[in-house]
């Protein structure tokens, strides 16, 4: 099977995901980790997919860039990817071998892991190694490449990037090595962006600016972007649209006002009572006469 199929329709989502299904082999017999998810994400949106940790948000991130590695596997769904560069392509069909999955990865989607150290190799310039994302998906010359990278470095709000090329990860802070993760991620200009967590690492000022660096980007760029997260504060700033998944499964799917609104799922309603701000009102209802301390 090579992985296109024509178009279902005159304008797709850019991303289909289709009742996939992931489990994980154990001594016990196969552990189901992703069990019937689908959604979909239009172009230019932002999709956030929350739910509390071991919910399966991280599994179902990497099986749409086929990153499952064993234990684990994929067992069943789709994974369409109507791609504006490639045509249609159905992910998890594709050979783990073809030229296409290799598009796929880091050209036409990109990742953004939660720990910045997962994607940048401690012994290689940052330079180089955004330079060298660029060199594996474009034609281009190594003087080239050097340019775009320097000119992605200052995208991403690195003032001196001419230094910054030169340095290695350990010299940058958590915040700037995001920053690099982020432009790593976009020099290619992927159709999709994937955000797993890519925030839960830095302190909460950090946080906010990386936050508003990739909604600015992506509107410059104009990619989608699936945003996985725990924390419907981060839903509310980022997400047009939400997943709510829980032990696997998709609980409660919609735009994010109507679901912030009136959330259906008793699971959601207790997901966005531990937010700070929530909580900090459920106090103040409590006691009316009381000065709320600390919040
Ligand atoms: N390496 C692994 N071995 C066995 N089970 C795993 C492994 N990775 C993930 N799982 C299973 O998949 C579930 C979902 O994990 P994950 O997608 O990482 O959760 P989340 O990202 O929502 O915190 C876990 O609860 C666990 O049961
Ligand atoms: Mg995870």
């Amino acid at each position: 099977m090579n992985g296109f199929a024509p178009s279902p329709q005159n304008s797709p989502p850019l991303l289909v995901v289709d009742d996939l299904q992931v489990s994980f082999d154990t001594a016990d017999g196969a552990v189901p980790a992703v069990q019937g998810v689908s959604f979909s994400i239009q172009r230019g949106r932002t999709l956030a997919l929350v739910g509390e940790s071991g919910s399966g948000k991280s599994v179902t991130a990497y099986s749409i860039l086929r990153l499952v590695q064993p234990p684990g596997r994929v067992t069943g769904g789709r994974i369409w990817l109507h791609s504006r560069r490639e045509g249609d392509i159905d992910i998890a069909q594709l050979d783990e071998k073809s030229g296409l999955l290799f598009k796929v990865r880091g050209g036409l989607v990109s990742m953004i892991f939660q720990e910045p150290m997962t994607a940048l190799s401690p012994v290689h310039r940052v330079g180089d190694q955004v330079a060298e994302s660029i060199l594996v998906h474009q034609d281009v010359s190594a003087e080239a490449a050097r340019r775009l990278t320097i000119e992605m470095l200052k995208k991403v709000g690195i003032a001196n990037a001419a230094r910054c090329f030169e340095q290695y990860p350990h010299e940058l802070s958590g915040g700037m090595r995001q920053r690099v993760v982020i432009a790593m991620a976009l020099v290619c200009r992927p159709e999709l962006l994937i955000a797993d967590e890519p925030t839960s690492a830095l302190d909460v000022t950090i946080q906010a600016q990386i936050l508003g660096l990739i909604k600015s980007l992506q509107r410059e760029l104009g990619c989608s972007v699936l945003l996985i997260t725990h924390d419907f504060g981060v839903v509310a700033q980022m997400a047009d649209d939400v997943v709510v998944m829980r032990r696997g499964r998709i609980v409660e799917h919609g735009p994010v006002r109507e679901v912030l609104k009136s959330p259906r799922h008793a699971y959601t309603r207790a997901l966005l009572d531990a937010l700070p701000s929530r909580r900090a009102a459920a106090r103040r209802d409590r006691s009316p006469g009381q000065a709320v301390v600390g919040k």
